[in-house]
């Protein structure tokens, strides 16, 4: 009787953290493939992520409305967010907002975490909290106006498990966790211009590469991709080389989508293939 009670108890043991690893791994699935969280928290050297420093603090931005540099997410007490409960992590990535309410610079693209899964967003938290903890003091940010906190169309709200059976709603579900169009779409008057130009490209970003320029990923035959096959869709997307065999330059997070599954690539090109056409 008692040894059927022990035998019981270490199998439901067994079943929470079977299903906590599998939350987990699902979690680092997400944050290092489509979600490239490591591309701008993990600093870098000349051969890219430094590996064994991942998510110290990463990038700096000096622009109109911030200065800021990409927070150390380790589980450092002191200088990560070690004392950040399950909660405060979730409340940042669906509001923008840290524990204190202040909102955090729009460079953190939260705007477009509204429609992450309840499944998934547990997934995300829990991965982020077994993140090594590493020491490395960030600059604080320095705020030069109000942050205005875009919503991407269609992020309003959390995705059912069960909108991934069709796969361009799940192309969707990627293309926005990704914030694809935040780099793909130009800005006017300070915000992106999704109602008319989504996807047309033409936004810079300079850094120790140069100037990269955003190119057009509309289903446009001539000036996007429409014309190209999957294959050379996805080589773009995962070895960062153009359909002419041309390599692009960062920040597009290439090294990340090469760990992406097949399926959720061909979901994603599927979806791509409905953006409709911009010259
Ligand atoms: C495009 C770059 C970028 C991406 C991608 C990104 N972040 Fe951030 N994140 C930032 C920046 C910059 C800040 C700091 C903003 C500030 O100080 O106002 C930040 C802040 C945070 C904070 C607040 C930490 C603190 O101490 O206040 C957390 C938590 C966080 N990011 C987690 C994540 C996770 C998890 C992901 C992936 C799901 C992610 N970030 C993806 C740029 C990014
Ligand atoms: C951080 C900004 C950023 C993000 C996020 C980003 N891209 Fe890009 N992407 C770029 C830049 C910049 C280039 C052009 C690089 C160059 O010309 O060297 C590019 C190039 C491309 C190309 C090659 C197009 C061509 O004509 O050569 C494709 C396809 C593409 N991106 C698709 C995507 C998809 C799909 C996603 C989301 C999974 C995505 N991008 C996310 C910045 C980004």
């Amino acid at each position: 009787m008692v040894l059927r009670l022990i035998v019981a108890v270490v199998a439901l043991a067994a079943g929470l953290a079977q299903a906590q690893s599998t939350l987990v791994s699902r979690g680092d699935y997400l944050v290092n493939t489509i979600m490239t969280c490591g591309n701008c928290h993990t600093p870098k050297g000349p051969e890219g992520d430094i590996k064994d420093r991942a998510f110290s603090g990463g990038l700096s931005w000096d622009e109109p409305p911030f200065k800021v540099t990409a927070s150390n997410i380790t589980q450092d007490k002191g200088t990560g967010i070690g004392k950040w409960s399950a909660a405060d992590i979730r409340k940042l990535l669906r509001t923008g907002l840290r524990p204190n309410g202040l909102a955090i610079a729009t460079v953190m693209p939260t705007g477009f975490y509204g429609i992450i899964t309840e499944h998934d967003m547990d997934a995300i938290v829990a991965y982020v909290r077994t993140i090594k903890p590493i020491r490395n003091k960030v600059a604080d940010p320095i705020y030069k106006m109000a942050q205005v906190r875009q919503i991407f169309p269609g992020a309003e709200k959390p995705y059912t498990e069960g909108m991934f059976k069709d796969p361009l709603k799940h192309g969707f579900y990627l293309a926005t966790i990704g914030h694809c169009m935040e780099c793909h779409t130009p800005m006017v008057k300070g915000l992106r211009d999704w109602a008319g130009n989504s996807g047309r490209g033409g936004f810079e970003f300079p850094g120790p590469w140069g100037v990269s320029v955003s190119r057009n990923i509309t289903s446009s035959k001539t000036a996007g991709i429409g014309a190209w096959t999957d294959a050379q869709i996805k080589h773009a997307i995962t070895a960062g080389i153009d359909k002419d065999g041309n390599h692009l330059k960062p920040p597009m997070g290439f090294p990340y989508y090469a760990h992406m599954t097949d399926g959720d690539l061909n979901d994603l090109v599927a979806w791509l293939r409905t953006v409709p056409a911009r010259e």
